[in-house]
């Protein structure tokens, strides 16, 4: 049994703010932001638009790429860390927008490795005969959650949602072939929200020590792909397409340069996206398949890096 991709879909809010939107708020510069961190511009989601709007839009989009409609779920996760409220879940509210009082939803926080983690659940899930159909999404409004006073933290991030349609299929060498996620608690306080229900009863902004999380992120990134790979016996020569999280494009080419991958290999769509936590594997990977760069058969690893710290890859064939 194998954990088959049957549909993609994205969705990012209207309204786009540029580089130079920003340094009208915070003390920057286009030059330093595209320099430091290959952004150049980040969507930012509607007043009255929430997390569930973005990935309810995404969900359409990926079920319609499916040839499916939310009768054929029995399954939905979200990945977020920006959900609506503290609760309902995300995903139960996403379910009810999709006209869907069958099977079961919930939401997983992982931060920007969520899309990772709920690939590894739903690929547990689907190859045991828990779930038989699964809509997985990763969907965020970061810019909810931003220190707008803090050019450290504030020009990184924008707003959008991923999704992807799975089943479960017999007989089949497509599908997720190995996941593999990791987290280490000690390194908390190197990117946190300073708020939280029980705490402190509010929600919080956005902490960053950036360049140690950069450091710490090269490293793991890297290990955990060539773990993934090894343990799923396949080398990392042999895969076609690389779809990392979206942080920073610095962090792409370190990792590109330290994995020895081939120019063009790595999907990257910081410069448009910059970072949107739990959707960015997501949105990249649409932008991908969609523009005809990702193929059906073809080999694909995904990886993220995020808050906790969490980390984690998926390797896939698509
Ligand atoms: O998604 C989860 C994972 N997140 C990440 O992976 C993010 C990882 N970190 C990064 O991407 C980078 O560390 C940043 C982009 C956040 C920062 O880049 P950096 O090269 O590590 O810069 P830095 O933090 O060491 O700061 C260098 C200088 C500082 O000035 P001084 O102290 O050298 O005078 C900062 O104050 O750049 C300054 N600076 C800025 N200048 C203009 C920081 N932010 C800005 C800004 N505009 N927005």
């Amino acid at each position: 049994m194998r954990a088959v991709i049957r549909g993609i879909g994205s969705y990012l809010p209207e309204h786009i703010m540029h580089n130079a939107e920003m340094a009208e708020r915070v003390e920057t510069s286009d030059e330093w932001i595209r320099e430091r961190t290959g952004i150049h511009q980040r969507h930012i989601a509607a007043e009255g638009q929430f997390t569930s709007d973005l990935g309810f839009e995404a969900a359409k989009a990926a079920l319609a790429d499916a040839d499916m409609t939310a009768d054929d779920l029995d399954l939905i996760i979200v990945a977020t860390s920006t959900p609506d409220l503290t609760f309902p879940s995300t995903a139960t509210i996403i379910q009810e927008k999709l006209g869907m009082n069958h099977g079961a939803a919930f939401d997983i926080q992982a931060v920007c490795s969520g899309f990772i983690y709920g690939t590894h659940v739903v690929n547990a899930l689907l190859r045991s005969g828990g779930a038989k159909r699964a809509l997985l999404i990763g969907a965020e409004t970061f810019s909810r959650i931003l220190d707008w006073e803090d050019r450290g933290t504030c020009v990184l991030f924008g707003d959008g949602a991923g999704a992807i349609v799975v089943e479960a299929v017999e007989d089949t060498k497509d599908g997720i072939l190995h996941t593999f996620i990791r987290s280490d608690g000690r390194h908390r306080d190197m990117l946190y929200v300073d708020g939280g229900p029980s705490r402190t009863q509010t929600v919080g902004h956005l902490r960053m020590l950036g360049n140690q999380v950069f450091k710490h992120a090269v490293t793991d990134i890297s290990q955990v792909m060539r773990d993934c790979a090894e343990q799923a016996g396949v080398e990392i020569a042999d895969i076609d397409w690389f779809v990392p999280h979206q942080a920073n494009q610095r962090i792409l080419n370190a990792v590109a340069k330290k994995l020895k991958l081939r120019p063009g290999q790595v999907v990257s769509t910081v410069a448009q996206h910059a970072n949107t936590s739990a959707a960015s594997v997501p949105l990249a990977m649409n932008a991908a398949v969609k523009d005809g760069r990702i193929k059906r058969g073809d080999l694909v690893m995904l990886e993220a890096f995020g808050g906790g710290f969490t980390w984690g890859a998926a390797l896939l064939r698509y």
